[in-house]
């Protein structure tokens, strides 16, 4: 029985993939675009406790900004093409466009969110060129960040619905989180891709071609030369969590 868990979910990694921050271009994207990551939507922490329950699951080695165990891509510290700079700077309290990309092979449904961890010396430690945080250190931020969520209702007219994956009663059960579609839906408006309803290869995946998934939120009353926008997909399907960061400016 154990051994048939594990081969399951060795399985499932090696057959689905899944999704990754696009908009603003997150660090996975950058590494992406650079040629560096060749399976963007790989970003996985697993096997975890991703449902019902949709935070303080420990990130470990994965961090903040996801590491790419596949490719071998770490994206908790400044790379040759992520890190050095902001990609966007935003007002505090301004309403933005964020995006992410789910592939068509890969979409598992559930739940995301984004966050900013307000603690300077807790983001610079996912900054500093030539420095790698400890797993402590990555388990301690993620704290910070999941303080630091931001929630759909802060933005005013947003629709905010609770997820048809999850019952009354369930730790997943709130609108705070951004919410897929019904996993089992019906073609084109299941899971996550029928957030947006796009066509395939509406944004780049390597696998099977991509769905964007389009929100809104709300930057905090907070200012940072150099932050971290982050964002965190629970998956209903599997026992998996994804995670980007995007490097911004809040001014
Ligand atoms: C951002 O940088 C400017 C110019 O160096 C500085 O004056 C300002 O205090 C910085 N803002 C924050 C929030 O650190």
């Amino acid at each position: 029985m154990i051994t048939a868990t594990l081969f399951s979910l060795a399985f499932a990694t090696t057959v689905s993939a899944h999704g990754y921050a696009t908009v603003p271009s997150s660090r996975t994207r950058l590494g992406f675009e650079a040629g560096i990551d060749t399976c963007p939507e790989c970003t996985i922490l697993e096997p975890v406790d991703a449902w019902p329950q949709l935070a303080g699951v420990p990130v470990g080695r994965m961090g903040v900004c996801g590491y790419n165990q596949r490719v071998s891509v770490d994206y908790n510290f400044p790379g040759s093409d992520w890190g050095a700079e902001t990609v966007a700077t935003y007002a505090p309290g301004e309403v933005i466009e964020v995006q992410w990309c789910v592939d068509n092979n890969g979409d598992h449904g559930g739940m995301f969110s984004y966050r900013v961890c307000q603690d300077q010396a807790v983001v610079d430690q996912f900054l500093t060129p030539g420095y790698e945080p400890t797993e402590a250190e990555k388990d301690a931020a993620q704290a910070c960040f999941d303080a630091g969520l931001l929630p759909c209702t802060d933005v005013e007219g947003q629709q905010c619905d609770y997820s048809p994956d999850c019952a009354e009663g369930e730790a997943c059960w709130g609108n705070q989180w951004f919410t897929c579609n019904k996993f089992e839906g019906g073609d084109g408006t299941r899971g996550c891709q029928g957030v947006d309803g796009a066509p395939l290869n509406s944004c780049a995946t390597t696998i099977a071609g991509g769905y964007t998934v389009t929100k809104k939120v709300k930057i905090p009353e907070y200012t940072s030369n150099h932050t971290l926008l982050q964002f965190v997909w629970n998956s209903f399907q599997t026992p998996q969590i994804y995670i980007s960061c995007t490097d911004i400016a809040i001014q």
